[in-house]
């Protein structure tokens, strides 16, 4: 059976990554998970210094998900480089590293610095953070910003450039279409929806930061829905995350468009996830006939259903 897919240059064995912040730098799992089976492992997001992030309560558990506001905790670009990746080039891992930035500046700066390292194999550009005041969102929100973040990066990189978009917006379909038009390879979504919850007790928020992400199953039906229309206003490759947390899901997800997904809170509840999901795909695969998994993308079929799809 074929599992791999293709993302601009980027061929995967398969359509399976780790999502950013969800799973360290890789090698954090190096013992329990033989990081070469996986599509490709999405680094925490790296700012250009290393970051603190706020301080705690950080993560707070919440019905079929989790809130979180880390705030981009992280060891900065360069130690990065340095301490991580040659054990990620020695595992054979492929690496999507995600980057941040709180001026278009030091997006820009960062995507430099990458682009000339082995071992990197493609740019997630993080322009849909939601708990940090500076960068991310502020630039994920607007066509203008989300335009402007990835054409100057893609002039100073020949890296496959995939914007993550986030789903804090009326109508993803629309930045998705200025991040292909301003020369992305594909685009990634869903970054975390803006969510909180308070403690009824001391009427206080449970998150030191106020707001944070949601993120896990709650979120999959909105996740799905959005790669569904992103699908249907690019022609790049949509790359689907929200609550996966089984084969299940990841087909679902393929066949409303993604060419491939990521897999983030899940990994909190099973590390060992991935050999469940590829089992899963596989038996899939036999019991349909498929011998090419890509045949599955944007499969949808909506012909009796199209003019239901607004409900009353
Ligand atoms: C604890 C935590 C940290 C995260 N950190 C990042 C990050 O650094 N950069 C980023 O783009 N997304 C980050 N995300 C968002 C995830 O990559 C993913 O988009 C989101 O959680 C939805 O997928 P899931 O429901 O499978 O977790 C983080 C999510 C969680 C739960």
């Amino acid at each position: 059976m074929d599992l791999s897919v293709r993302i601009g240059s980027l061929h995967l064995r398969n359509p399976l990554m780790a999502a950013s912040g969800c799973y360290g730098y890789g090698v954090e799992y190096a013992d329990a998970v033989n990081l070469s089976s996986l599509g490709a492992v999405v680094s925490k997001g790296l700012f250009l210094k290393p970051r603190e992030g706020h301080p705690p309560e950080r993560i707070v558990e919440t019905p079929s998900g989790m809130l979180n506001a880390i705030g981009l905790q992280g060891i900065g670009v360069h130690r990065y480089i340095a301490e991580k990746l040659p054990e990620l080039r020695r595992l054979g891992a492929t690496n999507i590293i995600n980057i941040c930035g709180s001026t278009l500046d030091e997006y820009v700066e960062i995507a430099r610095v990458l682009s000339d390292v082995d071992g990197v194999h493609a740019l997630e550009i993080n322009i849909s953070c939601p708990n940090i005041k500076e960068g991310g969102i502020t630039f994920g929100c607007s066509l203008h910003g989300t335009f402007d973040v990835v054409s100057a990066i893609r002039k100073v990189t020949h890296l496959p450039v995939i914007p993550k978009l986030t789903p804090n917006v009326t109508d993803v379909a629309s930045i998705a279409k200025a991040a292909e038009e301003a020369g992305a390879d594909a685009v990634s979504l869903v970054n975390t929806f803006l969510a909180m919850a308070i403690d009824v007790e001391t009427r206080r928020p449970k998150l030191s930061n106020i707001v944070g992400g949601l993120s896990g199953p709650a979120i999959r039906p909105i996740a799905v829905r959005m790669v569904y229309e992103c699908r249907r206003a690019v022609k790049i490759p949509v790359i689907g995350m929200g609550g996966i947390a089984s084969a299940t899901d990841v087909l679902e997800f393929m066949i409303a468009g993604a060419t491939a997904v990521q897999v983030g809170t899940a990994n909190f509840v099973d590390p060992f996830i991935w050999t469940k999901l590829l089992d899963g795909i596989e038996r899939y695969m036999a019991r349909h006939h498929l011998t090419c998994l890509s045949d599955l993308i944007g499969s949808i079929d909506t012909s009796t259903r199209e003019k239901q799809w607004v409900s009353s």
